[in-house]
């Protein structure tokens, strides 16, 4: 299960879309269904009814907060323990439990853990301008034809923004830049990922960019005075398809009015890149040995190394220790 992008926390959904009704949404390649269970707390279980294997996220939400399977009205609740089965009252109920992973509400939005696991695993690490109460945020979505991969080194790789974004973002390097420049590209490794600072012949930053493993990228954009930052999660649906998330922070003109227009600019940045980043052969990335890289591609080597390192190989077990399973649907 989420093979190649297992045991991490990933954002999956703003919260306000998951309301009364389950929510179906496939996850490097497993399909999940969120649902709001008791109290209206997110529950998150694999999508695949323990019967007979239909998708729950056909069904329905109980007054109690069960999700009901649609075929033979089997409920779970957001553990994923079975709380009734109609007809069949001398059922044994506890062999008979649906999959959950781990989810979390944190600020506007829902995180999912990609493995069923048997302990609850550490919190994930959530950037506070995707938090803080005081900043005004963006968000907006596109679908990529392409390995969450190939997408994410595009948002660690600054020496594109010249010829790429060259109408938009890249404009200043675009026109400093001579036949004789040179980009310095720094990379300090973090806790958390990776900070990396970027100089054109010497010239100061132009801020910061900062990795968040598994699949984020933070632009924070200096303005004297304001936070003003830009966040890329770049969540894996299966092989060949990567739902880009695009969320602005900022704490100045904070009238909702003008988030279109935030909305507008993030859009034309992301859709500059998309042909670009699609084309990419072979799909997911390779081990640094199988392309040519120069210095000023030393974050997305960072990258790639701690994909190989961690990602490429993992996968989680299909089934959970029910023991367990309350634990896992904790929400804050
Ligand atoms: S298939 Fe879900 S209850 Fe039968
Ligand atoms: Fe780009």
């Amino acid at each position: 299960m989420f093979q190649g992008f297992a045991h991490v926390w990933t954002p999956v959904l703003p919260a306000r879309r998951l309301g009364s009704k389950p929510v179906g949404l496939t996850l490097a390649g497993e399909r999940l269904v969120l649902f709001r269970a008791a109290g209206g707390a997110p529950a998150a279980l694999i999508d695949r009814c323990p019967h007979r294997g239909v998708r729950l996220s056909l069904g329905k939400v109980t007054p109690d907060g069960c999700l009901a399977c649609p075929f033979h009205g089997w409920q779970f609740d957001g553990a994923g323990a079975n709380r009734r089965v109609p007809l069949d009252p001398d059922a044994k109920r506890e062999r008979l439990f649906a999959t959950p992973v781990p989810v979390r509400q944190l600020g506007e939005l829902l995180w999912v853990y990609t493995a069923p696991v048997a302990q609850t695993p550490a919190e994930p690490n959530v950037p506070s301008a995707l938090v803080d109460p005081s900043l005004t945020r963006t968000w907006l979505e596109r679908t990529w034809r392409c390995h969450w991969t190939r997408a994410m080194e595009n948002m660690l790789d600054a020496p594109h923004l010249p010829f790429v974004h060259r109408t938009t973002i890249g404009r200043p390097i675009a026109r400093q830049m001579t036949a004789d420049s040179r980009l310095v590209t720094s990379w300090e490794e973090q806790p958390w990922g990776g900070r990396q600072r970027s100089s054109l012949d010497g010239a100061k930053s132009l801020g910061h960019l900062d990795f968040h493993r598994p699949n984020m990228m933070s632009l924070h954009i200096p303005i004297p005075g304001r936070r003003f930052s830009i966040h890329a999660i770049v969540i894996p649906l299966d092989m060949s398809t990567t739902r880009l998330v695009i969320i602005g922070a900022r704490d100045f003109a904070p009238w909702r009015v003008l988030n279109p227009l935030f909305n507008l600019v993030n859009g034309i940045i992301a859709d500059q890149d998309q042909a670009v980043v699609e084309s990419s052969d072979p799909p997911v990335v390779p081990r640094p040995s199988l392309e040519v890289s120069v210095a000023s591609d030393k974050p997305t080597l960072a990258f790639r190394r701690y994909f190989f390192e961690q990602l490429q190989e993992s996968s989680s077990e299909p089934t959970v220790n029910k023991a367990c399973a309350p634990l896992l649907s904790a929400s804050s």
